[in-house]
C-alpha cells in the first residue's frame, strides 16, 4: 500500500526523470532512450527468452538462475531499480556489470530490443506499485 504523499512524491520524481532523460540525450550516448519508439510487447519476447531466468517473471530476481548465482540478480521491484532512469538500466544491459553474471548485451541485443527490454521492465516495476 502506498500513501498519498508516497504517490506525490513519485509522481515528482517520474517527472524529474522524464526531463532528465530529455536533457540527457543530447550527450549522444550510444544508444538513446529516444532513438525508437520503445514496444513492450516485443521488450516482453525479449525478457522471456533472456532475462526471466535470473531476472524472473515479475521481475523480483527469482528466476531458476538466480539460486546459483553468487550475486542475487537485480530485483526490479524495489525502489532502488524504480528510481533509475532509462538511460541508467539500458547502460547497465548494454555493458553488463563487472564481476557479476549480469554480462553485456551488446552484440547479443540490437539497440532497439534493449530499448524494448527497459520499458518492459517499467511494466513489471509499474506493477509492484
Ligand atoms: C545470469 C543471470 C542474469 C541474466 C540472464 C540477466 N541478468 Fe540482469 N542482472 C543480473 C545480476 C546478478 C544483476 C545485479 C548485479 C549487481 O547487483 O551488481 C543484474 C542487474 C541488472 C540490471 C541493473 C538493475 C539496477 O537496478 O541497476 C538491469 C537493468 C538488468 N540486470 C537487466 C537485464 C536484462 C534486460 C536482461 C536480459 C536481456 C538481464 N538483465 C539478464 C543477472 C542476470
Amino acid at each position: 500500500m502506498m500513501t498519498a504523499p508516497q504517490k506525490c512524491i513519485r509522481r515528482l520524481l517520474a517527472g524529474g526523470l522524464f526531463v532528465f532523460c530529455m536533457m540527457s540525450s543530447s550527450t549522444t550516448p550510444s544508444v538513446s532512450a529516444q532513438a525508437y519508439p520503445p514496444d513492450r510487447a516485443r521488450g516482453k519476447a525479449v525478457y522471456e527468452r533472456h532475462c526471466q531466468i535470473c531476472h524472473g517473471p515479475t521481475g523480483r530476481g527469482d528466476g531458476p538462475g538466480a539460486a546459483s548465482s553468487k550475486i542475487p540478480p537485480a530485483n526490479f521491484q524495489k525502489f532502488q531499480s524504480f528510481l533509475k532512469s532509462d538511460e541508467e538500466l539500458l547502460r547497465t544491459i548494454e555493458h553488463g556489470v563487472v564481476f557479476s553474471p549480469m554480462h553485456a548485451w551488446r552484440g547479443q541485443l540490437t539497440d532497439g530490443e534493449m530499448q524494448d527490454v527497459v520499458a518492459y521492465i517499467r511494466v513489471l516495476s509499474e506493477q509492484a506499485r
